[in-house]
């Protein structure tokens, strides 16, 4: 595992301020936004569609504390650009959206190093203020949105959108979720891919390296990956980068990439204050995550005998809850993460907290490996390697 301290020089302008929100593209917005609110404890917060003059997309806007995210549809049929990207990834993550400052002047620069400008920086307005927008393509088909706020905005969410339509009461009457913000986004590239789009992100948008693990590191007995997460000057947008590395049977990055053909959002890391409150309400709530198995618990328990640090939390109350706890001499993180959150086996969410710990879980990328890959086994894809790198199912 390697942590990078050299951020570079800092950006004359320009600046990435935070993760705005998440677009995703599905199938029926409407319902998707449901899941969101029913099992995360997400709320409604806005929408635009037929009602409001949005003739051709609908979207549904839903928030829990600082963490928003969207999801649209196409209204009509003969939707190319929507239905192909629905028909190639499924249900997936389409734009990642940051804020920003000075937003013509990034798009300027990523232009000049070799970006593609999907499109160039334009202004939206309504009677609550005005935003300025750019759309820049990232890897597979995501795209990264650039939001900047041409003084305060006082409306719901962004220009043009409206009211829900509805507000389900039973929301209210559920135990709260108690996630605070986005803490990471990783994306999963295919074989190969990892190095030139960690590049990309150095290169055109002047992120940096904060931390990176190879495959010698990072493995189990069957498969393994490598990962570099870059980041903003201020360090305060975290993206994950991950590829297969090549293991004695198909890695779980590559069966994400094989059905979401091609790179893609993997998962959106939800931070809380609180992951004992957090888990027990969101198990209450429905939500089906990832078990590690008790032997993780038994070995953490003789590993933090001689650790400099002390987990403040209930050790039994995290075996109880399976969330994992990884550590270093100078603080933690506790961490678990949900099943594929649609058909396909590819987003997930994690929760993740952090007392003084900075890091991704590496020591945890063991057990949830193994827990993925016995997932991975049941869906016919922990398929044996044959020296020509085909793969045929294991079983
Ligand atoms: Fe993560």
């Amino acid at each position: 595992m390697t942590s990078y301290t050299d951020k570079g020089e800092k950006p004359l302008r320009g600046r990435f301020v935070k993760f705005h929100h998440v677009t995703f593209w599905v199938g029926n917005a409407k319902q998707a936004a449901v899941f969101y609110c029913d099992k995360l404890g997400f709320e409604p917060l806005a929408y635009k569609g037929l009602e409001t003059g949005s003739r051709n997309v609908v979207s549904h806007v839903v928030r829990q504390d600082k963490i928003l995210f969207v999801f649209e549809s196409a209204l009509n049929p003969g939707n190319e650009e929507m239905g192909e990207h629905l028909v190639k990834h499924g249900d997936s993550v389409k734009d990642v959206a940051f804020q920003v400052e000075d937003c013509d002047f990034l798009v300027q620069k990523a232009k000049e190093r070799g970006a593609m400008i999907v499109k160039e920086p334009w202004v939206e307005q309504d009677a609550y203020g005005k935003v300025k927008y750019a759309v820049v393509q990232t890897y597979g088909d995501t795209t990264h949105t650039f939001i900047e706020y041409l003084g305060p905005y006082k409306g719901l969410f962004l220009p043009g959108y409206k009211e829900p339509l509805f507000k389900d009461p039973s929301l209210s009457k559920m135990p709260p979720g108690c996630l605070n913000f986005i803490d990471h986004i990783v994306g999963n590239q295919p074989d190969h891919k990892m190095e030139p789009v960690s590049d990309w992100y150095q290169k055109c948008l002047l992120f940096h390296r904060f931390w990176s693990i190879d495959d010698s590191q990072l493995h189990t007995q069957y498969s393994s990956l490598r990962s570099v997460v870059v980041t903003n000057y201020e360090e305060t947008i975290k993206m994950p980068i991950n590829e297969p590395a090549q293991g004695k049977r198909k890695s779980q990055i590559q069966e994400y990439v094989d059905y979401n053909g091609g790179a893609g959002v993997q998962h959106i890391a939800l931070n809380t204050s609180n992951i004992i409150e957090a888990i027990i309400n969101l198990r209450a709530r429905g939500l089906d995550f990832l078990s590690a198995p008790d032997t993780y618990y038994d070995s953490l328990r003789q590993k933090l005998k001689t650790a400099k640090i002390k987990v403040k939390e209930d050790l039994d109350k995290l075996q109880e809850l399976k969330i994992l706890v990884d550590f270093d001499d100078k603080g933690y993180l506790l961490q678990i993460f949900t099943k594929p959150v649609q058909d396909r086996p590819t987003l997930f969410l994690e929760v993740i907290q952090r007392h003084n710990h900075f890091g991704f879980g590496a020591g945890n990328f063991q057990s949830l490996f193994e827990a993925i890959e016995k997932d991975q086994d049941a869906r016919g894809n922990l398929t044996i390697l044959t020296p020509n790198a085909e793969s045929k199912p294991f079983y």
